[in-house]
């Protein structure tokens, strides 16, 4: 197997030999098995449009046999027997192990979503251990409570009970945090769980299987079945034996999901999905932060982020002088491989999302919006990745695709507004909901804004902040249900009420 690398970089020996050995496999009631159908997909460097490794295709068997290992490690212990506390110790204790692995899982990380090395190692991995963090220590506090009621000599209390088995099914933008997102409350909640990384990105799950079963979890607890939507994800979702699914993605596929879910068993269905968040710069703002604020709002992880800001309103009296800063900012940035030191945006994930984005630019381009900055492929020695440089749309139609869709990569529609009323009109006129952020000095005018933007999460004079104890999630058409935080053990939990005659 041959990895190009930018001149002057070397893989950390484990890296290559997880690539080498392991990603073949699926990982099943606690064993690495091959699938029913011994068939396999490639997964790509994005950076070089190389294959990184071959990896296993569940098929609607091998969810199955998934379900089988899942139920009967929910039912029959030891899993059932252990307390919160104990729980908590395990993911506390795969929480150390991700750490101690952290330069590993983030060059898996860099290598197969194409992100910058340091962003993954600052971020994603960190981001990930403080998740397994804070659930662990939540495991042991999942209370339920007494409740008065009307008839006489009834005592009533509820218990919040594990769901039982959960499918778990998470995108490419932020493969190993996704998982700890979704593992982490469903564990300490006692569940057990099938999780299936997209298809673009299945590395850094197939190594954290390796250290779920190193930390001590019990077989069958979590299983990890690799593969496409379709088959994979599908199965999980119409399987009778999975009592919940938890989405990230597209809204296009939640909607399948929730449909799904309803022809079949009626399991329980959250859905976090798309976004096309309005982020706001009154002319009060600080200017120089909002400029910054609002550049890596949107090109961050090259705008493949749910949360990115990428309709940006601009107060008209410091209209020319945002797009003047943020085009600057744009000359300082240095896109490349995510392994190349000091590069700020990496690759799109593959050759479909760069076409679907220069789909997009091409449709705002004849729309009527100005292209003010960027909007190319960029070639020379990046010409074999999926590398766009950051463009900035200006435009004042709202109906346009660019305003209207979720494009997914490095994108904004900036335009100018004059008035509060026409912004919250404008701001609220799209059918997505996730996320908003305003930059102004005035501190009423900033929590106004926020208290009538319709969106799940709001940032003031800041972008982009995520913590493990702050819920998230959407309105509208972004999702439904709160992750993280005690709001998530609602997503793997159900409630149940115990009448006591007295
Ligand atoms: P996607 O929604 O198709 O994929 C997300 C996950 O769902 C993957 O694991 C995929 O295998 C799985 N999946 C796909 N079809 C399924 C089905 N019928 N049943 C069960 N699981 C299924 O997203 P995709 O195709 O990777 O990206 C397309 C667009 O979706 C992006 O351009 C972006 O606009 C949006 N998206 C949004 C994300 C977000 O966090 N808001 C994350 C990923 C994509
Ligand atoms: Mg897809």
């Amino acid at each position: 197997m041959g990895i190009s690398l930018p001149p002057d970089v070397t893989l950390q020996p484990a890296t290559v030999n997880f690539l080498r050995t392991s990603p073949k496999k699926l990982l099943i009631g606690g064993e690495w098995v091959a699938p029913a159908r011994f068939e396999t997909f490639a997964t790509f460097n994005p950076a070089t449009g190389e294959e990184l490794a071959q990896t296993a295709l569940a098929g609607p068997e091998d969810v199955d046999r998934a379900v089988q290992a899942a139920r009967d490690a929910f039912e029959n212990g030891p899993w059932d027997k252990l307390n919160g506390e104990e729980r908590g110790r395990l993911l506390w204790k795969l929480a150390d192990l991700i750490e101690t692995h952290a330069d590993e899982l983030a060059e898996l990380e860099t290598l197969d979503n194409g992100k910058p090395l340091r962003v993954a190692r600052n971020g994603d991995v960190p981001f990930a251990v403080r998740h397994f963090r804070y659930y662990a220590g939540l495991a042991g506090k999942i209370e339920g409570s007494t409740i008065p009621v009307s008839i006489p000599n009834q005592f009533v209390y509820t218990r919040r009970e594990p769901m039982g088995v959960v499918g778990l099914i998470i995108p490419w933008n932020f493969p190993l945090l996704m998982c700890a997102w979704k593992l982490a409350p469903a564990l300490a909640c006692g569940n057990t769980a099938l999780l299936k990384p997209a298809e673009e990105t299945p590395l850094t799950a197939l190594r954290l299987g390796e250290l779920i079963t190193e930390a001590g979890f019990p077989p069958g607890v979590v299983n990890i079945l690799t593969g496409p939507g379709v088959p994979t994800g599908a199965a999980i979702v119409a399987h009778m034996g999975v009592d919940k699914v938890a989405f990230t993605g597209s809204t296009e596929v939640g909607r399948e999901i929730m449909k799904n879910a309803a022809l079949s068993n009626l399991k329980r269905v959250s859905l976090e999905l798309g976004g096309k968040s309005p982020n706001v710069i009154f002319a009060d703002a600080n200017l120089s932060k909002a400029v910054r604020g609002a550049f890596w709002a949107v090109f961050s992880t090259s705008g493949q982020e749910c949360v990115a800001g990428s309709r940006l309103f601009i107060e008209r009296a410091v209209y020319e002088q945002v797009l003047e800063g943020l085009s600057a900012e744009a000359q300082k940035i240095r896109v490349g491989s995510g392994l190349t030191p000091k590069v700020h945006i990496g690759p799109l994930i593959s050759e479909h999302q760069l076409e679907r984005v220069l789909g997009y630019i091409a449709s705002g381009r004849s729309g009527g919006a100005q292209v003010f900055k960027g909007g190319e492929r960029l070639g020379g020695e990046l010409a074999s990745g999926y590398f766009l440089s950051p463009t900035i749309f200006t435009h004042q139609d709202d109906s346009l695709a660019i305003v209207q869709e979720e494009i997914f990569g490095p994108v904004v529609a900036a335009t100018a507004f004059d008035d509060w009323d026409e912004l919250v009109q404008r701001a609220n006129a799209v059918r997505y909901g996730l996320a908003a952020g305003v930059w102004t000095q005035d501190i009423s005018k900033a929590h106004r804004f926020a208290h009538t933007v319709k969106a799940g999460t709001v940032w003031i004079n800041g972008y982009g902040y995520f913590d493990a104890a702050a819920p998230f999630g959407g309105y509208k058409e972004s999702g439904f249900g709160r992750e993280m935080g005690q709001a998530a053990m609602e997503l793997y939990t159900q409630v149940k009420t115990i009448w006591v005659g007295l």
